[in-house]
């Protein structure tokens, strides 16, 4: 068979038909494949993954093989398959760091110890409060294990990608949005291993073009692993703020938060008590009802700034569910009200 057509480039278009398992995105685009060569009609290449995870490893390979099969040309594959361990960690202050994200003035992760606490509610309607002062913002969902975004800001499209491969974040009520759900499969569950996330979180870092911007707010995923781990080493970080609710269980991990970010040195710009306390719309009663008060203790106790409360309102859920933050849909509660007072106070903790 005459081998004409066989080069680099129909092999690499053979290729991105393979998708990574739980995956929209192929294996050529995540850089999985290294040291390709074509000699004849046989194709070699290396498949560097940085997963231990044997299963995914020969199904790609199995993939790979039968893709490069149907390519006029091709008479034999060798496919090596390497799953090399995840790059060392780059601890704070490392080289290299601040080249992601140059041209965004502040990063600031949104954090809880705690699931559910509302990092994702508070991340939303944060960067839409300083949007309405008057910052470029964007708005990061790095939580792979549920990303929240599309859903609280509406966003049913798909981002598009440029001539130089980056993915351009999605705008909406004048925020850039990108989800780590983007590239996700919504029907494939994904199993995660520690250095997958790694490799993920790293390579969604990288490959995002946000442009200038005064704020990126990322919202993490709830917990102290990996995940929020690269985060904090692949990022300047210019400071993260730990959510919290008023109940004990939830300010034991608030700590733990804390303690993950002084680690690794990311100051921490301070604790935020979302659920404080329901005002009747009514009669503007207030009423505790958790034991209200805790966010701020804590603050104290740990000498990190207390940024502010966050009334509980059903409002803040039912328009959270339906893409319109309470920000958009009530500027004028005092949900909203409290969102644009924090958002004031991350401004100035970062010297805005
Ligand atoms: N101030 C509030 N008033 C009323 N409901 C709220 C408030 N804040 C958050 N919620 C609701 O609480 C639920 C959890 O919030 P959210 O998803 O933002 O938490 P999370 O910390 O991001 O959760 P996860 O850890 O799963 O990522 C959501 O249904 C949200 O709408
Ligand atoms: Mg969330």
């Amino acid at each position: 068979m005459s081998t004409a057509t066989l080069n680099e480039q129909t092999v690499l278009d053979a290729l991105r038909q393979v998708k990574y398992p739980g995956f929209s995105r192929d294996i050529v685009s995540f850089g999985f494949v290294k040291d390709l060569a074509i000699g004849g009609g046989n194709v070699s290449f290396r498949l560097a993954l940085t997963s231990d995870a044997p299963a995914a490893a020969e199904a790609i390979k199995q993939q790979c093989d039968a893709r490069l099969r149907g390519v006029p040309g091709v008479s034999s594959v060798t496919i090596s398959v390497q799953a090399a361990p995840p790059q060392a960690p780059v601890m704070s202050g490392a080289v290299g760091r601040k080249d992601i994200l140059k041209d965004t003035r502040f990063v600031v992760a949104v954090a809880s110890g705690k699931g559910g606490v509302g990092k994702s509610t508070v991340s939303a309607n944060l960067a839409l409060a300083l949007k309405k002062l008057g910052y470029e913002v964007g708005l990061m969902d790095s939580d792979i294990y549920g990303p929240s975004q599309q859903m609280m800001m509406g966003i049913t499209t798909k981002p598009f990608v440029n001539e130089e491969e980056k993915i351009l974040p999605i705008e909406r009520f004048g925020v850039r949005v990108m989800s780590i759900g983007f590239l996700m499969d919504v029907d494939t569950p994904v199993i995660w291993r520690g250095p997958m996330i790694f490799k993920a979180v790293e390579q969604f870092l990288g490959d995002v073009a946000w442009g200038k911007q005064d704020f990126l707010l990322v919202d993490l995923p709830p917990g102290t692993g990996d995940a929020q781990l690269t985060l904090t080493q692949k990022v300047a970080l210019s400071g993260a703020v730990i959510v919290t609710t008023p109940q004990d269980v939830a300010l034991i991990d608030a700590r733990k938060g804390l303690a993950m970010f002084l680690k690794v040195n990311v100051p921490v710009l301070g604790i935020i008590e979302n659920m404080s306390y329901y005002e009747c719309p009514k009669c503007g009663n207030r009423d505790e009802i958790f034991k209200h008060g805790g966010g701020k203790k804590t603050a104290d106790l740990l000498g990190v700034p207390f940024l502010g409360e966050i009334p509980i309102d059903p409002r803040v859920a039912i328009q959270g569910d339906a893409g319109t933050p309470i920000m958009v849909s009530d500027p004028d509660s005092t949900v909203s009200k409290a969102f644009l007072r924090l958002a004031e106070q991350v401004a100035k903790a970062v010297g805005a």
